[in-house]
């Protein structure tokens, strides 16, 4: 908008100069009340201190409009439609449920609106479904869970079997796990879907996983339901007998301690870990542990470079919805994962995958890296990315 100005009044101005007192309309769109409220702050921490640490740079101001999903996707569509028409926000984020992600992509990608999904991993967002408006700060369900099939039959595993909660990323990222695993010979012996949001007691399903002859089990869980899973599968007594793998949200930084010992020798693989050494692990974890008392999880660093691609879009010159969409697919930057880039058939991240094993540490349950599997990117998967239109 005073980019349109300046150019009629005659004064000069490139795209390439940054943005100076732009105001840029942020909507946060995340579960703050719900099974992932948790997952739903930790982002929100980690988006203020992106905004913090590199904002400044930028001479933007950035207003932040904060929306609840509830992880309902009805209530997130509602909330969508709110801050797209009513708020008139330059640019969304967040998103923690693939479901929700699935009830707002037509909304996002019809209305122009550019979206920066810090945690939400459906497929087939950055798939099938993909658009030039929607980029992936985070991992997509098949990216996280592929590199640890094959891991885990070259372990010698044999017989798995797998458990997950009954929505998108429940099946997607069982199936990533899945095709990898049995491709590398490993067979799938049993396989469940848990009532998602509303199984409190999984002891059921714990039976029929000791009953199938699996030499191990795999998992898909996360925050509350994470939570209760692992300390029931202890409680149960097969951790001993049938040991527990999983993707690593299932043992997250963000709610470790939470599980206690019922979490230690449990193995995950996940594209984030706070023990990760590198310049920029360090400073950011210093940071947010100074800022909110906690260690940083992957959701911290989701919303930390969500903010951070944000803030280097308006850098490069973005200012309104189709400028922020058409930057936000190229930024590029070294972050706490090592350096990031965004795949530009699919928008999303090509990343490496942890292997990480929970054990006791000195100030409580820690991360112990076993395996640094190679950068992963998703096939396109169907995408067909168009261009921003004008
Ligand atoms: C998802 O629904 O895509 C999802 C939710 C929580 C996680 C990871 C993925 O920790």
């Amino acid at each position: 908008m005073k980019r349109a100005i300046l150019a009629a009044l005659g004064l000069a101005t490139s795209l390439a100069m940054p943005a100076t007192a732009e105001d840029i309309k942020v909507g946060l769109l995340l579960p703050y009340s719900g099974v992932y409220a948790a997952l739903g702050n930790d982002i929100d921490a980690g988006f203020a201190l992106g905004l913090e640490t590199f904002g400044a740079e930028t001479g933007a101001t950035f207003e932040i409009v904060r929306e609840d999903t509830e992880v309902k996707p009805p209530v997130a569509l509602g909330k969508a439609k709110k801050l797209i028409l009513q708020d008139k926000v330059d640019v969304m984020a967040g998103i923690v449920s693939s479901g929700v992600l699935g009830a707002v992509r037509d909304m996002v990608h019809g209305a122009g609106v550019p979206l920066i999904v810090a945690n939400a991993g459906n497929d087939e967002a950055t798939g099938i479904q993909c658009s030039p408006y929607i980029t992936r700060m985070s991992f997509s369900n098949g990216q996280v869970n592929r590199p640890m099939g094959t891991w885990m039959a070259e372990q010698g595993i044999k017989k798995v079997y797998t458990l997950a909660p009954d929505y998108a990323a429940g099946r997607q990222m069982i199936d990533g796990f899945a095709q990898t695993f049995t491709a590398a010979g490993g067979e799938i012996v049993g396989q469940e879907f848990t009532p998602f949001q509303k199984t409190q007691d999984f002891g059921p399903y714990l039976a029929q996983a000791k009953a199938s002859g699996a030499d191990a089990v795999f998992v898909f869980y996360a925050g509350g339901e994470a939570i209760s899973f692992v300390k029931q599968y202890d409680s149960f007594g097969l951790k001993a007998d049938l040991p527990l793998y999983g993707s690593g949200f299932l043992t997250s930084a963000l709610y470790v301690n939470a599980e206690g010992p019922a979490a230690e020798g449990v193995i995950t693989a996940l594209h984030y870990v706070p023990t990760i050494e590198n310049d920029a692990n360090k400073a950011f974890a210093e940071a947010f542990t100074a800022a909110t008392g906690r260690v940083p999880s992957e959701y911290a660093v989701q919303g930390y470079d969500s903010a951070r691609a944000l803030v280097e879009a308006v850098k490069a010159g973005a200012t309104d919805r189709e400028s922020l969409a058409n930057a936000l697919r190229q930024v590029s930057f070294d972050g706490p994962r090592g350096p990031l880039s965004i795949d530009p058939a699919t928008n999303n991240l090509i990343q490496p995958i942890y292997v990480y094993e929970t054990i006791a540490g000195e100030g409580g349950l820690t991360q112990k890296v076993l395996a640094q599997l190679p950068a992963e990117r998703d096939p396109v998967n169907g995408c067909e990315m168009a261009p921003v239109s004008n």
